[in-house]
């Protein structure tokens, strides 16, 4: 049916609904979760606790702030914790941009970064990644805006952006550079900014305890900038945004810290032996720091994703996209998984030969 979105905010008008597959028990490969299962912890806490259902939650979640600020030597009030990194990412532009304003987004990166800018009024400037799928930082800052966002490791590419682009990046641009570390636990010690927001005047870090933590289900995700940034954020945002429940089971979750390690740990082992498996059939696989790999079909994409959809597998779809034309990617499974899938895959090609 067609509808007249005339009533529709402006910049709104041209939206879809986001992903949402039909379920039927198939292995979810599409969504980058952790595929040990749930956070341990998280579970027993919630089998162990009961709450006061009448009452609010901490307004700003004064728990979990604290848990995160001792884990990267931050103040309390550099944080801000919420509904997921996508409601930090939404408050972010609710806080800095006008209606009409430019922020730009590099291409390809998270489908959501365009959808917040528009929710928000503003116009999303798309800069391309280079060949190699890196920041061209010349033309972002040349291209100028209230905020940029990058994602590092990207989504969908999963590689980490050189960290001397990010810098060059935050020192150059003239707006708010947010830097959303949503897979930063897998990319190894080192390539995270978190610690260091203080020592910059327009850097916000968004994270999540959606992916190695474990925790999608609960929607919790926070951000770290420098006191006066935050300040201004912490105004803006929904008050109670972060349910009690989910706060208790985020400030468990991260007192376990092994199950983070273990969970990066299989990982950083199996995406080698999927990329590997990947080429083997014919697939062009490339560089991953994350817990995904994006990997260019040797057949028609939709054939692929549906062929293995039809198999019990579920993987996501880039083909349609710019820069990623043809393109799947698929979570790093465990070795059983990645066997599973491996194996799904090849009957599909065959079937295609
Ligand atoms: C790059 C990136 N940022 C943010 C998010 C949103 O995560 P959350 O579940 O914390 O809202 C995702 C989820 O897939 C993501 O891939």
């Amino acid at each position: 049916m067609e509808v007249d979105r005339s009533i529709m905010r402006e910049t709104t008008r041209g939206f879809q609904t986001y992903y949402s597959p039909m379920l039927h028990g198939e292995i979810r490969l599409d969504t980058n979760t952790n595929v040990l299962g749930s956070n341990p912890a998280a579970e027993r806490y919630l089998k162990e606790s009961s709450w006061d259902l009448n009452g609010y939650p901490d307004t700003y979640s004064r728990d979990l702030r604290q848990g995160l600020a001792d884990l990267y030597g931050l103040s309390p009030e550099n944080l801000i914790a919420g509904n997921g990194s996508d409601e930090m990412i939404d408050v972010i532009f609710k806080t800095f941009t006008n209606w009409g304003d430019d922020s730009v987004v590099p291409v390809p990166s998270y489908s959501l970064y365009d959808y917040f800018v528009k929710c928000n009024g503003g116009r999303a400037i798309e800069v391309d990644l280079t060949d190699d799928f890196q920041l061209d930082v010349d033309a972002m800052v040349s291209r100028g805006g209230k905020v940029t966002i990058v994602p590092s490791p990207n989504n969908p590419t999963g590689n980490c952006f050189r960290q001397k682009d990010l810098e060059d990046l935050i020192s150059r641009f003239e707006g708010i550079v947010v830097l959303d570390e949503a897979y930063s636990e897998y990319a190894g010690p080192g390539k995270s900014m978190i610690s260091k927001v203080d020592e910059f005047d327009n850097l916000v870090v968004t994270r999540t305890f959606s992916k190695a933590y474990a925790l999608a289900a609960l929607r919790v995700g926070y951000m770290a900038a420098n006191r006066k940034l935050t300040e201004m954020m912490m105004c803006v945002k929904i008050p109670y945004s972060l349910n009690a429940i989910s706060e208790g089971a985020a400030v468990a979750a991260l007192k376990d810290q092994d199950f983070i390690r273990r969970s990066v740990d299989m990982v950083t082992e199996q995406r080698p032996v999927l990329d590997a498996g990947l080429r083997k059939l014919g697939f062009e696989t490339f560089p991953s720091d994350s817990n995904f790999i994006l990997a260019r079909a040797p057949i028609d994409h939709r054939v692929l994703v549906d062929g293995l959809r039809e198999r019990g597998v579920l993987i996501r779809d880039f083909g349609s996209k710019r820069r990623t034309e043809n393109c799947v990617r698929t979570t790093v499974g465990t070795a059983e998984l990645n066997a599973i899938l491996l194996e799904m895959t090849e009957e599909v090609l065959s079937g295609c030969r």
